[in-house]
């Protein structure tokens, strides 16, 4: 995959991409349509962010970064299985099969891990990062469209709130979003309830 986070690299940025890219082959069409798109616009928000945090460590926010959705490769059932949690453990296995040092390990784990703010809530301004990155990719994205057509619009917009919620682990990136969600709150409802299917499952 020849995409890489702007700035800055580093081997480990490097090899994480190329772990996304192996494990992507192996996902739903679905998700191979939307991951690249997804951690590329998530990738940009890092980036913007690591630039109003500058004692944040950039390599563990961008491997994390390819990291962070992995685990859905492992998922059967994508509502019962948490895809964060089969990240953090590919995460760790990879990291360590390849020498990286145990306390960029543990930071990047935890970013994989809390990136839902679900069960597990950042604790580390790098995992902030991750989840606020997420959500902000969601809210300047096509995601609630997305789900909307898949005949899912009330889950659409209960995202559109948790997303709202969680970039604001960062205030100045909330501010900066909020003209965007209340226009997706507006919006969102005026959508037809058509469920749109591919021409397969047509
Ligand atoms: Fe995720
Ligand atoms: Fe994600």
């Amino acid at each position: 995959m020849s995409r890489q986070l702007e700035s800055g690299s580093s081997t480990m940025v490097q090899m994480a991409e190329g772990q996304f890219a192996l494990q992507l082959v192996s996902m739903s069409q679905a998700l191979q349509d939307l991951l690249p798109k997804h951690l590329q616009i998530m990738g940009k928000w890092a980036d913007r962010i690591l630039g109003m945090y500058p004692d944040a460590n950039p390599e563990v926010v961008k491997v994390a970064v390819w990291f962070h959705d992995i685990g859905y490769v492992d998922c059967e059932d994508y509502d019962r299985d948490d895809h964060a949690v089969y990240s953090e453990v590919r995460a760790i296995q990879f990291l360590r099969a390849n020498d990286y040092s145990q306390n960029k390990l543990e930071q990047v784990a935890h970013c994989v891990r809390a990136h839902r703010c679900k069960d597990v809530q950042p604790e580390t301004i790098e995992a902030k990062i991750i989840a606020v990155a997420d959500s902000a990719s969601h809210l300047t994205d096509y995601a609630y469209i997305n789900l909307t057509q898949l005949g899912i619009k009330d889950y659409a917009m209960e995202k559109l709130e948790r997303d709202y919620r969680d970039v604001g682990l960062l205030p100045e990136v909330k501010q900066e979003l909020s003209p965007l969600y209340e226009a997706w709150k507006q919006l969102l409802p005026q959508f037809p309830d058509w469920k749109i299917t591919d021409m397969e499952g047509a």
